[in-house]
């Protein structure tokens, strides 16, 4: 199945708190819903919750009350400020929810109910769309791996993190799936593990060989020759090309370059934020302490330890090889070749 998806007048989602030990999907009936499995992780990854967010406001639009259309863009509008307000950084969901917004401000005419149905049709669509571009990526991206490397990647972004297929780990699936045979060094991504829970449960079902590693274990397989190549996933990408993803992202981007491996970020265009000039301005969640000091609820130091637990972190754009995007891969210099991109994107019908 999908990792979200509409059923039944529902928003139903794969429950990844569970993974890998148990595979539960939910149902979720309102906005609050919504919104709270957004921020309880239940779902994440950008584009996985860019997608969560329209099923959101589709949802928000069948539950409203409204008989009319100015009452249900006023719910609409509320609906949106519950959702942006769940996760700050993934600019995929703000994305989302501005889409939908902006299609109920511009329907003048017709039903209630024919809108609600615009809005679910147009939330189906950034679903299917996210599977799409993700095989795109996956086939532009592909090319960067050869028989025999080592791919080094942080975090889940894969089916998990999307709504199926993945965006870096899309790139090692599709690269996979044409024949290349390579291994991947999963970091293992403290605090929620992200890594050792969900992308090697993703690589294990597809078969790709792998090995899940201490985040603090990079540097050493890169000392020693160890990694060809590194691929990572994106939250929020600057103009400028700096771009937020998970914590830790900055100092493996660090030690690529110190030696001298390939660092690519792979990203639809949804996640690039053209209205910020560079990657200060990127809003970075800050996460309980109880991530820290008990990762599922396991105790490994006092409930009264002090903690700074930032979900993200910014690598900047100098860092950075290249972008895999459903366009292609864009190089540096970056503001250069994003601004060309996202004009062919925007010219694309
Ligand atoms: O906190 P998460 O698990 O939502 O963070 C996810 C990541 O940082 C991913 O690398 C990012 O969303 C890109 S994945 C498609």
């Amino acid at each position: 199945m999908r990792t979200v998806e509409w059923v039944d007048n529902a928003v139903r989602m794969i429950d990844q708190r569970h993974i890998p030990w148990d595979l539960r999907y939910v149902d979720l009936h309102d906005v609050e819903q919504v919104a709270a499995a957004i921020r309880d992780m239940v779902v994440r990854g950008a584009p996985a919750i860019g997608a969560t967010a329209a099923f959101g406001m589709a949802l928000a639009a069948h539950t409203s009350g409204a008989s009319t259309l100015p009452p249900l863009r006023a719910d609409l509008q509320r609906a949106g400020d519950i959702l942006k307000a769940s996760r700050p950084t993934a600019v995929n969901l703000q994305w989302a929810v501005d889409g939908l917004l902006h299609l109920a401000e511009h329907t003048s005419s017709g039903s209630v109910d024919e809108l609600r149905q615009r809005l679910l049709q147009a939330a189906q669509q950034i679903a299917d769309d996210d599977i799409a571009i993700n095989r795109r990526m996956g086939a532009h991206g592909a090319v960067l791996i050869q028989d025999g490397d080592t791919v080094l990647h942080h975090c889940n972004t894969g089916a998990l993190a999307t709504v199926d297929h993945g965006t870096a780990l899309g790139v090692i699936r599709t690269a996979f799936e044409q024949g290349k045979r390579f291994s991947v060094l999963l970091d293992e991504t403290r605090p929620r593990l992200q890594g050792a829970r969900l992308s090697a449960w993703e690589l294990e079902q597809l078969g790709v060989p792998y090995h899940i590693i201490a985040d603090g274990a990079a540097g050493y397989f890169m000392r020693r020759g160890e990694v060809n190549l590194v691929l990572v996933g994106a939250d929020r990408i600057a103009a400028n090309g700096d771009f937020a993803n998970k914590i830790g992202t900055y100092q493996v981007a660090v030690l690529a370059r110190t030696h001298d491996i390939p660092f690519y970020t792979v990203a639809p265009t949804s996640t690039i934020d053209a209205t910020i000039p560079d990657g200060s301005f990127i809003p970075i969640e800050e996460r309980d302490p109880a991530e820290v000091l008990a990762p599922y609820g396991c105790a490994i130091a006092p409930a009264h330890y002090k903690v700074c637990n930032p979900a993200f972190d910014v690598t900047p754009a100098e860092y950075v090889s290249g972008i895999v995007t459903e366009y292609g891969i864009v190089h540096p210099p970056l503001t250069h070749s994003i601004a060309r991109t996202l004009a062919a994107a925007n010219s694309t019908p």
